[in-house]
C-alpha cells in the first residue's frame, strides 16, 4: 500500500509513515481545535512539494478570510496560491442548488485541477442542506467513491465531539478518523490529537499533545 506523509511533524511515525493513499481522512473536532490548520498545513506541504493541492470551502467566506488567518503561519507561502499551486475555492453558492450540484462542482475542480490533495471544509455545511441522513449517506457515500478512485488523499473536516462519533456516518464512511480536542485544565486548556482509526495501518493509539504557534502544527511525542 502507498503513503503520503501528513506534513504534521510527529504524526507519520504513529501512522506507519503516513496516510494510505488514496483515501479520505475524517478531520473531527469541537470548534478551534485545529481541524482547519490541520488541513491547510498538509495541502501547504504537498503545494511545496511542487504538486497541486485544492481547498474547498464550503462556509461561504472569501478565500482572502481564510487566507488571511493563515498567513500568520509560516507554512503559508504566497507564492504557491498565486502559482496555483495551492487553490482555494468556495463550494458556498451551490450549497443551495442541493448535494447533486455539490458534488458536480467538486469533481469539476479535481478534473480541472488533478490534486494530489483535497480539503473539504467543513462537511457539515453540506449535510445540513441534505434534509435526511438516507440523502447525506448517499452523498458521501458517492463523494468517498469518487475521490478514491481520483488518486489523492482528501481530508474531510466535521465539528463534532466524541460522544457524537458512536452515530457518525462519517466516521464509519471515511478510511481514518482523527480527532483533535482540547482539555480543561485549572486556568487553561490543551490540544491534542488522537488516531482513532485508520483502515490498513497499526497506528499508534490514545491522545496525543497537540501544539500549534506561529511555525503550524505537531505533535508530541507522548501524552502529557
Ligand atoms: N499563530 C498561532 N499560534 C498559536 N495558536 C494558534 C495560532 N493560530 C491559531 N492558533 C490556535 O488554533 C485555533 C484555530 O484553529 P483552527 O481554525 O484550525 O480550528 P478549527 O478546528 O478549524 O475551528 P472551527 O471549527 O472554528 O473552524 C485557534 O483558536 C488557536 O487556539
Ligand atoms: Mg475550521
Amino acid at each position: 500500500m502507498d503513503r503520503i506523509e501528513s506534513g504534521v511533524p510527529g504524526l507519520d511515525k504513529m501512522i506507519e509513515g503516513g496516510f494510505p493513499y488514496p483515501s479520505v481522512v475524517l478531520l473531527g473536532g469541537e470548534p478551534g481545535t485545529g481541524k482547519s490548520t490541520f488541513g491547510m498545513q498538509s495541502l501547504f506541504h504537498e503545494a511545496k512539494k511542487g504538486n497541486t493541492a485544492v481547498y474547498l470551502s464550503s462556509v461561504s467566506e472569501p478565500p482572502w478570510v481564510m487566507q488571511s488567518f493563515l498567513s500568520e503561519f509560516e507554512f503559508y507561502d504566497q507564492k504557491l496560491v498565486d502559482t496555483k499551486k495551492l487553490i482555494f475555492l468556495d463550494l458556498g453558492e451551490k450549497l443551495n442548488s442541493g448535494g447533486g450540484a455539490v458534488l458536480k462542482e467538486i469533481q469539476k475542480s479535481v478534473e480541472m485541477h488533478s490534486p494530489k490533495r483535497i480539503f473539504i471544509d467543513p462537511i457539515t455545511a453540506i449535510q445540513t442542506i441534505l434534509e435526511s441522513k438516507m440523502k447525506y449517506r448517499k452523498f458521501l457515500h458517492e463523494l468517498i467513491m469518487y475521490l478514491k478512485g481520483q488518486g489523492c488523499v482528501t481530508f474531510i473536516t466535521t465539528e463534532y465531539s466524541y460522544a457524537q462519533l458512536s452515530t457518525s456516518l462519517d466516521a464509519f464512511m471515511c478510511d481514518s478518523v482523527i480527532m483533535l480536542s482540547y482539555i480543561e485544565l485549572e486556568n487553561s486548556r490543551k490540544k491534542y490529537l488522537e488516531v482513532l482509526k485508520m483502515r490498513g495501518t497499526n497506528h499508534l493509539t490514545g491522545k496525543r499533545s497537540l501544539v500549534i504557534d506561529k511555525t503550524g502544527m505537531r505533535v508530541q511525542p507522548e501524552f502529557r
